[in-house]
């Protein structure tokens, strides 16, 4: 039976892949895509999901506009990372779509409460829809199936500040309201993902296919690279994104364990910052399972056949 998901995203590069992920793999069928500022403002990545749909030709799938705005934390978008439009050197058409009229908050809501124990939240982005749902309505914690968060770095340094990983750093707040609220997580930090690199000969692989997914994938990454190697000397780029959803029906791909996390909202150095009781000190029980190992080639083979099956033609 496939997974019904709701991807709550920020659609940058990484999650781009992500989305062409689920739509190339009948193991998830996408309920909707619910926008959240980050990457790029709420505006361009509600924008750039409409036209990644397109491209796919999946505008059935409902497109939901989310918060604006982190929950206390100024906007910090990463234009030096995604670009100034968010999807690098790729360059869509304008959608012909439009988003839903229901703020994606509500429709989060709604969906998981009139479908107990059936909706997996995939959240690629920060934090803060997923938090303003709990607080409006704190029973989507028992209602959601499983929710797959991709964030943190647990004893990884972090890729914003040297502690903190972009989605929490950017919510700090709202990771926090998230972590605690006890909903059933599974965590993807940046431990397994920075594992994961796309690589040129990963690229070159899927270029052998002339379609415009693969031209999307090649101007996308292609600005995505150049940032990992000015910024992290990565030859390639960490596609954070696209590993978090492959979890969802291929929880192989890593290794897990039950921990306590907590992400520090002090006004301090370590504003963002996520960290597990590995000696339980604090005498509490887990709440998530935090991926900590992975198999690389494992996931990124999925990926890349994944992508040559949607990009052949008539796939
Ligand atoms: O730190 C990586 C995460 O932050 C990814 O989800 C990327 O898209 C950005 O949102
Ligand atoms: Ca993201």
């Amino acid at each position: 039976m496939p997974k019904h998901i709701i991807i709550d995203t920020d659609p940058g590069i990484d999650d781009s892949l992500a989305f062409l992920l689920a739509l190339a793999s009948p193991e998830v069928i996408v309920d909707g895509i619910v926008t959240i500022h980050g990457n790029a403002s709420t505006t361009q990545v509600t924008t750039n999901a409409l036209s990644i749909l397109e491209l796919a030709k999946r505008s059935d799938v409902p497109v939901y506009r989310g918060c604006e705005l982190p929950l206390v934390q100024p906007s910090m978008l990463s234009p030096e990372t995604h670009g100034n439009t968010g999807l690098g050197y790729a360059q869509l058409p304008a959608p012909q779509s439009q988003a839903q009229a229901q703020h994606g908050s509500d429709f989060m809501i709604e969906h998981i409460m009139s479908h107990p124990g059936e909706i997996t939240l995939v959240c690629i982005g920060p934090l803060t829809n997923v938090a303003l749902a709990i607080r409006k309505e704190p029973r989507i914690v028992q209602a959601v199936k499983e929710v797959f968060i991709m964030g943190g770095a647990i004893r990884h340094q972090g890729n914003t500040t040297p502690l903190a990983e972009y989605n929490t750093y950017v919510d700090p707040h709202a990771a926090h309201i998230v972590f605690h609220s006890g909903m059933p997580m599974i965590l993807t930090p940046l431990d397994v993902t920075y594992q994961c690199i796309f690589t040129t000969d990963d690229l070159s692989r899927l270029q052998k296919i002339d379609s415009p997914i693969t031209k999307f994938i090649a101007d996308s990454t292609r600005f995505y690279m150049e940032f990992h190697d000015e910024y992290q000397k990565i030859d390639g780029c960490v596609i954070n994104d696209p590993m978090t959803l492959a979890l969802t029906f291929m929880p192989e791909i890593c290794d897990y364990e039950n921990l306590y996390v907590d992400v520090d909202i002090s006004a301090g150095v370590g504003l963002g910052n996520t960290f597990a009781d590995f000696y339980n000190y604090d005498k509490k029980s887990p709440n998530m399972k935090v991926a900590l190992g992975v198999r690389p080639r494992m996931f990124m083979e999925l990926f890349l056949e994944r992508m040559e099956k949607l990009a052949k033609p008539n796939s």
